[in-house]
């Protein structure tokens, strides 16, 4: 069996569609549950239902042999994992954004140690330092618009999807650091004990993508 690191959500629901187009029927995931752990025989996949950010992780030290991530995720977390597909959805954009009233329109007009709160601090530092701009980075785990309007950070590193939380929260995007989707990850040592169901099920969703 193959299991695959997923997080619950958005991502999960739209892998879930991929893999029905590619003929793996789980529709067991589609029911109401709190177990965390949930075998598909008939597909031969077990999902281990994890937090987004910690899906790399699982892969990484072989928990998982597969994970389902978002790239924005993927580079955040920096482990060590073959990264297999571009599953073409879950689309979004880590941006750097300020107040509109701030009334600047490119980062290296942020004053020196400007603060910056983030969801992404590792990908914000290595943006501003290879910027040349110093900033001070806050890391925070959600909520990140919150930053600015109540005095905690000058600007944001976060996502954007729609760009709705951002405007309703007054915010302006001023840079694009990357673009990211789903993607499908493995663990190294997977990749070669389980090769041939691991290329079955990459083949299969190929097809599909
Ligand atoms: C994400 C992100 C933004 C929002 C962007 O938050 O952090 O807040 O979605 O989406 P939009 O551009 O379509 O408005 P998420 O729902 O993951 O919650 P979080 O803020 O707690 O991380």
């Amino acid at each position: 069996m193959l299991s695959i690191a997923v997080a619950k959500g958005r991502l999960l629901d739209s892998f879930l569609k991929l893999l029905s187009q590619a003929n793996y029927n789980c529709e067991e995931l589609a029911r109401e549950t709190r177990k965390l752990v949930i075998d598909v025989p008939q597909a031969n996949l077990q999902f281990i239902l994890a937090k987004p950010a910690d899906v790399p992780t699982y892969v990484e030290y072989g928990a998982a042999d597969l994970g389902v991530v978002g790239k924005d995720t993927l580079v955040e977390s920096d482990k060590e994992v073959a990264e297999l597909l571009d599953l073409n959805y879950g689309y979004c954009k880590l941006v750097v954004a300020v107040p509109s009233e701030l009334n600047i329109s490119s980062v290296q007009e942020l004053d020196f140690n400007s603060r910056v709160a983030s969801k992404y601090p590792h990908t914000a530092e290595q943006f501003f330092n290879s910027h040349g701009i110093q900033v001070e980075i806050i890391p925070l785990h959600g909520s990140i618009e919150l930053g600015p309007i109540v005095g905690l950070s000058e600007a944001i590193v976060d996502i954007t999807e729609t760009g709705r939380t951002l405007v309703e929260n007054g915010l302006v995007v001023l840079d694009t650091i990357m673009e990211s989707t789903a993607r499908l990850i493995a663990n190294r040592v997977s990749l070669k004990t389980k090769r041939e169901e691991i290329a079955e099920l990459v083949n299969a969703l190929e097809g599909v993508i």
